[in-house]
């Protein structure tokens, strides 16, 4: 028996892997397409580890997902395979169908028919878990109620309306053919091995190497962040208690404006690695050009988790965002390959182009 973990070599997926392992030894397959996001060396702890099976490859790719099911006895298939940066899906969204709705489809196909013909007690027990986002629900105003599971779907971006249409495929597989699925809406994450094109690690990244810190808009737009390690918990904890069918809504209830978490990240860097001018990080911000259809706010309404899983996060934003400098900080050998690009050479190297 073993779980599937797809995209397992990605920021979220990773972190997982690595916590799985730290709390027990059931054996993972971790399914990765190692886009530019899937990054071998967050894994490369585990490369001599016997738990771990890894498989360069496709969601999309139905034979494949049908082998790997069969001969690895899966007991439950974890979705973190996506594309999932917004603004590349502004630029790009093709991609963003391709696997996101497309590729979740072909994965549920081969999972259904692993499922279908397994016997009752596996098949009873077999789980199928969608990791999303809390994107799908759209924009909330400064005063309107967090997301609740039953908010309406408004997604406003291309990344944010391929997740909601793979939720939608997810929901049907239950309603239609009993799939026993669950699915998780987290809010934004942060934390080690994120890949520096999203908020966290590029001003981090950008603030060290003294480059501009980009600022979209007024940055007023407020999220609801949630260390990693703590959406980790929350997967496990859904995988082993949540009800099949059923949506939960995972978050931090620590929302920030843009502004707030740069001026925090300058701060702890200001103490932790002052730079070598003397001045603060803090004056190398820059306001730039708004992203098109920005959404304003996101947050997240955590009741049903904790009240019916007990589930809460260990970490605030002050413990999290303090942790997550010190590993960028302690980490210069994972930076350097992700921005020199070693990790792509690497890549290329193990698998051909
Ligand atoms: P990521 O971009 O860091 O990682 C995605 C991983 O999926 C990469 O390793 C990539 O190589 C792999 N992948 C992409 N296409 C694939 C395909 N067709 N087949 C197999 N593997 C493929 O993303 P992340 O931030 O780790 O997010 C993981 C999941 O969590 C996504 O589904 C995302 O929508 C969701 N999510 C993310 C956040 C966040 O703040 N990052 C918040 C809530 C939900
Ligand atoms: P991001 O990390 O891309 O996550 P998401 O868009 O999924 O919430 O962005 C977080 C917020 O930070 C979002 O409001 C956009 C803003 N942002 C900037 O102001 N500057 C940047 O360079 C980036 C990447 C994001």
């Amino acid at each position: 028996m073993a779980i599937l973990v797809t995209g397992g070599a990605g920021f979220i997926g990773s972190n997982f892997v690595l916590e799985w392992f730290a709390k027990g030894s059931e054996p993972v397959v971790v399914l990765d397409k190692l886009t530019y996001a899937g990054n071998p060396d967050n894994l490369a702890s585990l490369r001599e580890d016997e738990r771990l099976t890894f498989v360069r490859g496709d969601i999309g790719d139905r034979p494949l997902v049908a082998s790997l099911l069969a001969k690895h006895q899966v007991r439950a298939v974890l979705n973190f395979a996506a594309e999932s940066h917004v603004d590349r899906s502004i630029h790009g969204p093709g991609e963003f169908i391709q696997t996101n709705v497309v590729g979740t489809f072909e994965l549920l196909e081969a999972v259904r028919a692993y499922w279908t013909a397994l016997e009752a007690g596996p098949k009873e027990a077999f789980r199928f878990l969608h990791v999303s986002t809390d994107e799908v629900y759209g924009s909330l105003s400064d005063d309107a109620p967090a997301f609740t599971e039953t908010h309406q779907y408004q997604p406003n971006s291309p990344y944010s309306a391929s997740k909601a249409a793979s939720d939608h495929l997810v929901r049907a597989y239950h309603h239609t053919y009993g799939l026993p699925v669950l699915t998780t809406n987290c809010s934004n994450n942060y934390g080690p091995y994120h890949f520096p094109e999203k908020l966290i690690p590029l001003i981090l990244l950008n603030a060290l190497a003294g480059k501009p810190l980009p600022i979209y808009g007024d940055g007023k737009n407020v999220r609801d962040w949630l260390f990693v390690t703590d959406h980790c918990s929350a997967i496990r904890r859904v995988l082993e208690a949540g009800r099949p069918g059923e949506t939960y809504n995972v978050g931090g209830r620590n929302e920030m404006t843009n502004l707030e978490v740069v001026q925090t990240l300058c701060s702890i860097l200001d103490e932790l690695r002052p730079s070598q001018s003397g001045r603060s990080y803090w004056e190398q911000v820059h306001f730039v050009k708004d992203r098109p259809g920005h959404d304003r706010r996101y947050a997240i309404d955590a009741s049903l988790i904790e009240r019916e899983l007990g589930w809460l996060p260990a970490e605030t934003f002050q413990s999290g965002i303090r942790k997550t400098v010190e590993w960028y900080l302690s980490h210069p050998e994972w930076v350097q390959g992700v921005v020199s690009g070693a990790y792509r050479e690497w890549v290329t190297k193990q698998y051909g182009s």
